[in-house]
């Protein structure tokens, strides 16, 4: 009996971030937002006034920064960046374009991968993003690849920006969705990719009765981690 490495990845607003928390927090796992990484390079870079063109200052930047998960007063968790709680100012419209084609330089993907695969080390840990089960941790013992219709996920961020009091229409939305999805498919180094060995979810359709589909797609992995062995699940 062990505990595991989970690997989720899959496209902008599948529910990922949803899933690996609650996940997390059920197994009594760290839990591993990458996104939130590559997006803190993205805000410490506007706050330097690093541009994007500028490849080795980038480089540089997610070289040094520090970047720290911490337990908030709510539960919900908190991103620090140099001791500064940023966990607000990475969810911006500014950032999160920006963190697509920052997350596209290899060297910031290089510095940031070291970091998560030294997270990674020992088990206990769900970790998210595009590239876990393909690049970050290969070995990881459960791999799921999570998505859902474009538009079912334009309308989960549409509503999560607009309930943070952010103006912003459905269809821009799902414009940025589709902008961000194609460049983190297609970018050279990493791409968001299915691993082979991954186990494939639509948060669309995983209809299990008088649950949501999130919950029934945590239930699905939780059944996963069961056979696999977790411990806190075998008794
Ligand atoms: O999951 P998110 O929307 O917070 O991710 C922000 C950006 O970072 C997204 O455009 C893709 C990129 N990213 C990545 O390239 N690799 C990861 N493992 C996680 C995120």
């Amino acid at each position: 009996m062990k505990r595991l490495t989970i690997a989720i990845d899959g496209p902008a607003g599948a529910g990922k971030s949803t899933v690996a928390r609650r996940l997390a927090s059920l197994l009594g796992y760290a839990y591993i937002d990458t996104g939130a990484m590559y997006r803190a390079v993205a805000w410490k870079a506007i706050q330097q006034g690093i541009p994007l063109e500028d490849a080795e200052g980038l480089t540089r930047l997610a070289q040094t920064i520090r970047i720290a998960f911490a337990p908030g007063e709510n539960g919900e968790q908190q991103v620090l960046v140099d001791g500064e709680n940023v966990t607000q100012a990475i969810r911006t419209p500014e950032v999160s374009a920006l963190s697509s084609p920052v997350s596209a330089i290899s060297g910031v993907r290089r510095a940031l991968v070291a970091q998560q695969r030294a997270m990674g080390d020992g088990g206990g840990v769900v970790m998210e993003g595009r590239d876990i089960g393909t690049v970050v941790l290969p070995n990881a013992d459960i791999k799921i690849f999570l998505t859902a219709s474009e538009q079912e996920r334009a309308r989960r961020r549409w509503l999560e920006l607009t309930q943070k009091g952010q103006t912003i229409s459905l269809e821009e939305v799902l414009r940025q969705i589709q902008e961000r999805d194609a460049r983190d498919s297609t970018r050279a180094d990493s791409p968001l990719a299915q691993a082979q060995d991954s186990i494939f979810l639509d948060s669309d359709g995983v209809p299990v009765e008088g649950m949501s589909p999130v919950e029934g797609v945590v239930n699905r992995i939780l059944a996963i981690c069961r056979e696999r062995g977790e411990r806190s699940l075998c008794g």
